[in-house]
């Protein structure tokens, strides 16, 4: 199996190298409006950003930002598959501006910009970034009433485009193969995540001041959310692609991937990662089929044993959907002709 993982250097929104209705998956996550690291960038969009701020006028400035992402929303209507998902990792800013200090509800304007297109909203996913400064709280200390919460949370808004789900035809091997486990789909489908930080991140420790320097997400999130809503042969779309951890996880989970990004400088980043991408998609796999084989020994101790046998590997399963599940590790990778990304060849997971 083959895939294909683009970047286009440019500006999302016009996402002209993109056709109508090409992509199955949006998994992405913007530059968060009112969070100072992104000041600077809205204002490029749109200079009247700069003068707000600069006049004090927070609201003006919140609203004038997310303008700037609406035309990405737009695009993202045109090229997404019907019944095709978008998941959209974003966090709420808090700022004081003009000496008064309040929440700005990023969610809330994201939620309501793709309802207003006709996107479903689905039930969404929190997740927890827990801020590790002894200096987080805010506000007046140990008296009432002004002191402020500390957000510690973001979160994943999932769409689909459209009132119907996507069909495949009976018995689609690419759909089955992509099945992920029992146990996985309790954790997955849960719509508190805490456990995202420690999961796949260790694996990647070199990028760890990177990540706070562009924002980057931990690459479970991209890795969840592409198992959850894909299946292999599908396309994944990311239009704020910035260091590539969507076209990373969409490569370690066996997906074609697209990615539009601003900065340039960010496919050098990407360069460095696609090495790592054959040796992360296996320790992947194979942390996944262990974590499967600790659970069912979990089971056996209690004395329930699961009910079926994997096709493809050595182990029971607890439901007939799991049975075809099977891992890809990759196995090449080249650059593409054209020069604007790469191409990787996938094998089953070879065991140890
Ligand atoms: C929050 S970061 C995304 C980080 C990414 N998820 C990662 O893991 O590296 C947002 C990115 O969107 C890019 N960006 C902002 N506006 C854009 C636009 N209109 N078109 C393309 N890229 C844009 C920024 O340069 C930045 O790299």
């Amino acid at each position: 199996m083959e895939t294909t993982h683009r970047v286009v250097v440019g500006d999302a929104r016009e996402l002209s190298q993109v056709d109508d209705d090409s992509v199955e998956l949006v998994v992405t996550s913007p530059p968060y409006p009112m969070i100072e690291m992104w000041d600077e960038l809205f204002a490029e969009l749109d200079p009247s950003i700069g003068d707000a701020l600069q006049d004090g006028d927070g609201r003006a400035a919140f609203d004038a930002m997310h303008a700037q992402l609406e035309p990405v929303w737009d695009e993202l209507e045109r090229v997404l598959v019907d019944g095709g998902i978008a998941c959209i990792n974003v966090g709420d800013a808090t700022r004081t501006v003009d000496g008064s200090f309040r929440v700005y509800p990023n969610h809330a304007r994201v939620l309501e910009a793709f309802e207003s297109r006709g996107f479903d909203p689905l039930p969404d996913v929190l997740w927890r970034k827990p801020a590790n400064s002894a200096a987080k709280f805010m506000g007046s200390g140990m008296i009432p009433p002004n002191a402020y919460v500390t957000l510690e949370h973001e979160y994943v808004l999932i769409f689909r485009n459209g009132d119907d789900s996507r069909s495949f035809e009976p018995g689609a091997d690419r759909r089955y193969e992509a099945a992920y486990f029992w146990e996985e789909r309790n954790r997955w489908f849960t719509d508190v995540w805490t456990d995202v930080r420690g999961e796949l991140q260790a694996l990647e420790d070199d990028h760890e001041e990177l990540r706070a320097r562009s924002a980057a997400y931990p690459l479970e999130i991209p890795y969840r959310l592409i198992c959850m809503y894909s299946a292999y042969g599908d396309t994944v779309l990311d239009p704020f692609w910035g260091t590539g951890t969507t076209s990373l996880a969409a490569l370690c989970a066996g997906r074609n991937s697209i990615g539009y990004e601003l900065e340039e400088a960010f496919r050098e980043v990407f360069a460095d990662r696609v090495e790592s991408a054959s040796a992360l998609s296996r320790t992947i796999g194979r942390r996944r089929l262990e974590r499967h084989r600790e659970f069912v020994e979990g089971r056996r101790a209690e004395g329930e044993e699961p009910s079926y046998d994997a096709v493809h590997y050595e182990t029971p399963v607890m439901t007939k959907m799991e049975r075809e599940i099977r891992f890809r590790e990759v196995s090449g990778i080249d650059t593409l002709e054209s020069d604007d990304g790469y191409r990787a060849v996938h094998e089953p997971l070879a065991l140890e």
